[in-house]
């Protein structure tokens, strides 16, 4: 296994797509597992694996802002090559995006650029959408807008509540995630430009499992 390509995780809560990254690392390792919330039940998956949790709970520092230094001073220690965002519900600041460019990445639950923000699914099936899925991407300044790195989708069933097309796009999340970041690890994608690359490799693998990606 290639562990030199060292990554940290961001999330605040359930942590099933961080699981899905701690069972599917391959060519990357995961130095350590961030949250802005205490109690985000995710983390469990990490101190099961044996990987360092660090928390900042906003009500231990004077201000948000002393939180947010906290938490990117933490990321700059652990000196990863890539921050993966894996349900992290807080802004990140121009700070943090300047001490990792193009470093950055996030998984979203919708076939961007629709539906960036919260309650993709109702949204998608209010719209009688007829596909639905989710999005790996750099982040930026903006709300889910940066640049795209691969997409999964499916069809939306005639019968499908948000329960279940959330079901359904989750389980894409869990394949797509660990794939993306495996390949980036391998330099099959390739991020340093703010603009992805695919190797040969990576374009026929996205083939075969019927991601899209942004040639
Ligand atoms: C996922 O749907 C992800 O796309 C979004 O937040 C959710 C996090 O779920 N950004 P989990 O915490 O990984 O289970």
């Amino acid at each position: 296994m290639g562990k030199d390509f060292g990554i940290i995780v961001l999330i605040s809560g359930r942590g099933s797509n961080l699981k899905s990254l701690i069972d599917r690392r391959e060519s990357f390792s995961i130095l350590a597992t961030l949250s802005n919330k205490p109690e985000a039940p995710g983390l469990e998956y990490a101190q099961a694996a044996g990987i360092p949790i660090r928390s900042f709970d906003r009500r231990d520092y004077p201000s948000l802002p002393d939180m947010k230094a906290a938490l990117l001073e933490a990321a700059q220690e652990s000196k990863p090559s890539l921050v993966v965002l894996a349900g992290f519900m807080q802004i990140i600041e121009p700070d943090f995006l300047n001490a990792f460019p193009n470093k950055i990445v996030n998984i979203h639950p919708s076939l961007l650029p629709a539906y960036p923000g919260i309650d993709t699914h109702a949204r998608a099936l209010a719209a009688g959408e007829k596909r639905h899925g989710c999005s790996v991407h750099l982040v930026d300044a903006g709300v889910d807008t940066g640049t795209l790195i691969a997409q999964a989708s499916c069809d939306c069933l005639p019968d499908d509540d948000e329960a279940s097309l959330a079901a359904r796009v989750l389980k894409l999340e869990h394949n797509l995630f660990p794939w993306v970041i495996n390949a980036i690890a391998k330099e099959d994608i390739i991020l340093s430009s703010g603009r992805p690359r695919y190797s040969v490799v990576a374009k026929a693998e996205a083939k075969a499992q019927n991601f899209t990606i942004f040639p």
